[in-house]
């Protein structure tokens, strides 16, 4: 229900907020690839196109809080849809290639969005949820399979973070972990677990948008949807794309985009943004449930908070590093 001190945009407005900033988020992309082109605008100009990229996905999260747009259901579950711009956009890609669309994936991008807006307009203002926890079952298996998962993310940007070295380690501690995670055993169980994350994930994201929320609740229903949108767009362009249809290797070449590299093809310059916030957004996810477990436990709000804002510090470092290794940086 919307009441007028949420109502800092009009309604209307609130709701084609996020699907303007998701049209725009490739145009923003494209200027960026201009600027880091040889003879493009040099690194000041880079840069402000680059924190526009970041921009209009993250302004999304700053609309589904409640005094960001409205509070009404269909516009804030748009916001969150429009934080995952990054994976979808490279997943629209991936796919048109796949598919082999006549029709550019920039093309393809607003026309996604507007039919998304168009729904959402038609979408009715849920009732909110009630005030005791959902879906408890849900979320206690959701935590549960979180924590095996956790298991491979760990080592996985690990493994990235050793690519601020060189390709050569990174490539021997794959080879290492692929004794486990791509083991005709590990493997299946573990994209079972993700399939099994991202159902219930959208699940609890779809209940818990129903009514506002506070800002820590909104980065951890954002941070969750970000990740379904990226964890299906990753296994898409692992599994299918690179292993299933291409028959190439999925090592630190294929992440990288070599031989071009990330910011060198208009193409990949999409997949910045895409791993940047996939690091930094299951960081985020994983403290944000570490937060509800203190609290659960009786930890004092001020202690569960500091905790909460050191790790997201930490997730965005981490993010940063893994980032920086990947677009060539070395130590
Ligand atoms: C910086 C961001 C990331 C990069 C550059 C990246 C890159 C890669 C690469 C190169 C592979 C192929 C591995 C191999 O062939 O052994 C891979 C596989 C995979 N990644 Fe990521 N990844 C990133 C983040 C993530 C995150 C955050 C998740 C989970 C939430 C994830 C989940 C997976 C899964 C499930 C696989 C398939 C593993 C398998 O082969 O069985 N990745 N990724």
């Amino acid at each position: 229900m919307t009441t007028e001190r949420d109502r800092i945009l009009p309604p209307s407005l609130a709701l084609w907020s996020p699907v303007v900033a998701a049209i725009l988020y490739p145009w923003g992309l494209r200027a960026f690839h201009a600027a880091v082109a040889p003879g493009g605008g040099g690194t000041v100009v880079a840069v402000v196109w680059l924190a526009v990229a970041f921009a209009l996905p993250l302004s999304c999260l700053a609309l589904a809080l409640p005094g960001g747009a409205s509070s009404e259901a269909p516009a804030r579950r748009l916001a969150f849809a429009g934080l995952t711009a990054p994976p979808l956009f490279v997943l629209v890609g991936v796919l048109a290639g796949l598919l082999h669309s006549p029709v550019e994936d920039i093309w393809i991008w607003p026309m996604l969005w507007i039919a998304l807006g168009t729904a959402a307009s038609f979408g009715k203002a849920s009732e909110p949820a009630p005030e005791t926890q959902p879906m408890t079952r849900l979320r206690i298996a959701h935590g549960v399979s979180a924590v095996l998962i956790l298991l491979f993310v760990a080592f996985h940007l690990f493994n990235h973070l050793t690519g601020l070295i060189g390709p050569d380690v990174h490539a021997r501690v794959m080879k290492f972990g692929r004794v486990v995670y791509r083991s005709r055993v590990i493997e299946p169980v573990l994209v079972i677990l993700l399939l099994f994350q991202v159902s219930g994930g959208v699940q609890l994201a779809w209940r818990w948008s129903a009514r506002p929320l506070d800002l820590a609740k909104a980065i951890q229903v954002g941070s969750g949807a970000y990740l379904a949108a990226f964890i299906l767009t990753h296994m898409n362009s692992a599994f299918v794309s690179a292993r299933a249809v291409h028959k190439i290797q999925t090592d630190w070449a294929w992440a990288t985009g070599a031989p071009e590299g990330l910011l060198a093809s208009a193409w990949n310059i999409r997949l910045v943004p895409h791993y940047a916030l996939g690091a930094f957004f299951v960081v985020v996810h994983l403290v944000c449930g570490l937060r509800q477990v203190l609290l659960a436990h009786g930890v004092r709000r001020e202690l569960a908070d500091r905790a909460w804002g050191a790790g997201l510090a930490g997730a965005a470092a981490l993010s940063a590093a893994i980032t920086a290794g990947l677009c060539g940086v070395r130590i």
